[in-house]
């Protein structure tokens, strides 16, 4: 890549972004003036203490929430001139999300599980099937446990079967919130191999912790202080 690399347009590029929460309280300056950019591939870790604003900004970053002021490019478009339909679909195909209590339907088996972002989708079951065995190889789910319901899963696996459910619709961008935080440190590591796996495919994640020891998995990692970016280094 090189030069190329460092040319190519960004996927997540946001500018001066800010927000503010209003309640009956008043107000709540949260996120302050954040910049930075992720390349296409790139493996980046937002670390910051609890409370810094680090799920406010993957809110924004997952077009779930949107900024107070400032400009969120994503793929090279603006986000705030997207449309609520237009806004729907880039979250359901653009974007994976991962978060640290996985959000499985436990009395539904592994397979349903990943297969469940396809419903809307108009394909035939064994299509659908397809994709999610796909997606769970990604993972490295033995195969014996696909029509195990995810309530007899370990934590690590209900982790894995998360990230398989967020990879089915093939997004660019895997954005993990916490996601080793349930997990001891031997089983964390496990999901941290699959994010490694996932960029080597060529997935662009941005993973959030707390956890130095998490966030030192990245190539790059950015720190949040006070809603406010503190660093930014590059390895
Ligand atoms: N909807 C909201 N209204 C008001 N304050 C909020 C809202 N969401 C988050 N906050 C506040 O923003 C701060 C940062 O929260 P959060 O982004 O969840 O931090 P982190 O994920 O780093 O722990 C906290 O003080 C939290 O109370
Ligand atoms: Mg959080």
């Amino acid at each position: 890549m090189g030069e190329a690399g460092s040319t190519a347009r960004p996927i997540i590029d946001i500018r001066h972004i800010h927000r503010i929460f209003e309640s009956e309280a008043g107000l709540a300056h949260i996120l302050h003036d954040i910049s930075f950019t992720v390349q296409q591939g790139e493996f980046v870790a937002i670390i910051g203490p609890s409370g810094s604003g680090k799920s406010t900004l993957m809110n924004i970053l997952g077009c779930l929430d949107t900024p107070t002021s400032g400009t969120y490019l994503l793929e090279g478009l603006d986000v705030a001139k997207l449309t609520d339909d237009e806004l729907a679909e880039v979250r359901a195909t653009r974007i994976g999300f991962v978060f640290q209590s996985f959000n499985l339907l436990p009395r539904m088996s592994v397979l349903d599980n990943v297969m469940l972002p396809l419903a809307y989708i108009d394909v035939p079951r064994r299509e659908r099937e397809m994709r999610a065995v796909h997606a769970l190889r990604a993972v490295s789910l033995p195969l014996d446990h696909y029509d195990h319901r995810t309530n007899e899963l370990s934590g690590g696996q209900m982790q894995r079967v998360a990230i398989a459910r967020a990879l089915v619709n093939d997004p660019a961008i895997i954005l993990a919130d916490e996601p080793t935080g349930n997990l001891d440190s031997t089983t964390g590591h496990q999901v941290l191999d699959t994010f490694h796996h996932l960029k080597d495919q060529g997935k662009t994640i941005v993973l959030i912790t707390h956890d130095s020891s998490v966030a030192a998995e990245a190539d790059r990692i950015v720190t949040i202080r006070d809603g406010r970016i503190f660093e930014g280094s590059t390895k």
